[in-house]
């Protein structure tokens, strides 16, 4: 009954959603729901089945229905405050996690094993100094999927993660202690790099960015799911929608340690822009782009130059 509910409405995934609106309304896994199909469900959970299909009818994104979403094995609670993790974002965390132990293994001053003696934290500070310590900055947290997933994929690293929003930072603060991860990872509030210490500068390995990048101008175009629903900050952009991008790629090199990594997340159609803003930036070297499982090509990378 919720399927055909829900594909009156438009909705594309229907028998799906309204398999996991049901498990949400009777807290039940997969294997449980299936082996109680034909037990009668109570009054109350059918009223409340009624009122989520009615949610989803009005469009409201089923994780923000459900309160939460996978992301790279890991659920990560989400509401309105933030954008809902996208598949297509874990590319960009996988390849970060393969560069970073690529880097970790080429340089034998850095990373695991070797935070003994290093310095967890500045003295007189709250803010840590990675001191030997393998250091990623995840810029525009959101729900704080790629940091917390890279503080669990690289033990030994030490993240810092940004957003302009405080109502994100605090749906990312609560994904990294759901995690236990929250002791590893600083999250700051401002514009993109802004916020990190000082002391930081030169000496970031990795920068990862998924900035927004939807044009305003193509708002009315996208589904109201998105539309109505996601934050705007986390999603539009004036112009071309690459301008964050732009402003990472002047501002980070600032940042990164010797070869460092600054890998961004972009829309289809953006990569070679963006790749060739990087490339003719000068500061960059071993610019390329990276596809994601559906062969859109979605990452954009390149490491600090060595004359820069
Ligand atoms: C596309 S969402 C990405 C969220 C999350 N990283 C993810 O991949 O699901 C962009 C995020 O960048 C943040 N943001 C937008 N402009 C920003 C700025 N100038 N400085 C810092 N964060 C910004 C938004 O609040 C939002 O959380």
């Amino acid at each position: 009954m919720g399927r055909e509910h829900l594909a009156a409405s438009g909705s594309a995934e229907a028998p799906i959603e309204a398999e996991v609106l049901l498990r949400h309304v009777l807290q039940l896994d997969r294997a449980a729901l299936y082996a109680g199909w034909d037990r009668p469900i109570s009054e109350a959970a059918w009223d409340q089945f009624q009122r989520v299909l009615a949610e989803r009818g009005r469009g409201r994104p089923v994780p923000y229905i459900v309160g939460q979403r996978e992301f790279m094995g890991l659920t990560f609670a989400v509401d309105e405050r933030v954008m809902i993790p996208r598949p297509e974002t874990e590319v960009l965390v996988e390849f970060i996690v393969e560069w970073m132990g690529r880097r970790e293994r080429g340089n034998p001053h850095v990373g695991s094993g070797r935070s003994a003696g290093t310095r967890e934290r500045d003295a007189g500070s709250r803010i840590p100094d990675p001191g030997s310590r393998l250091s990623v900055v995840d810029v525009g947290t959101g729900s704080g999927c790629i940091a917390v997933s890279l503080a669990q994929l690289l033990p030994p690293a030490i993240v810092f993660a940004t957003d302009i929003s405080v109502e994100a930072l605090e749906v990312a603060r609560a994904n990294a202690a759901r995690h236990r991860v929250g002791h590893r990872i600083t999250f700051l509030q401002g514009d993109l790099l802004a916020p990190l210490p000082p002391h930081l500068a030169g000496r970031v390995d990795a920068v990862a960015g998924n900035p927004p990048y939807v044009p305003v101008s193509q708002r009315a175009a996208l589904p109201r799911e998105i539309r109505d629903f996601e934050p705007p900050v986390a999603v539009f952009i004036g112009g071309d929608g690459i301008a964050v991008h732009r402003r990472l790629i002047a501002e980070a090199p600032r940042w990164l340690g010797p070869s460092g990594l600054l890998a961004m997340e972009v829309g289809a159609g953006q990569a070679d822009a963006v790749a060739g803003v990087m490339a003719s930036d000068g500061k960059y070297a071993r610019v390329r782009t990276l596809a994601d499982y559906g062969g859109i090509q979605r990452v954009v990378a390149g490491e600090r130059a060595a004359s820069s």
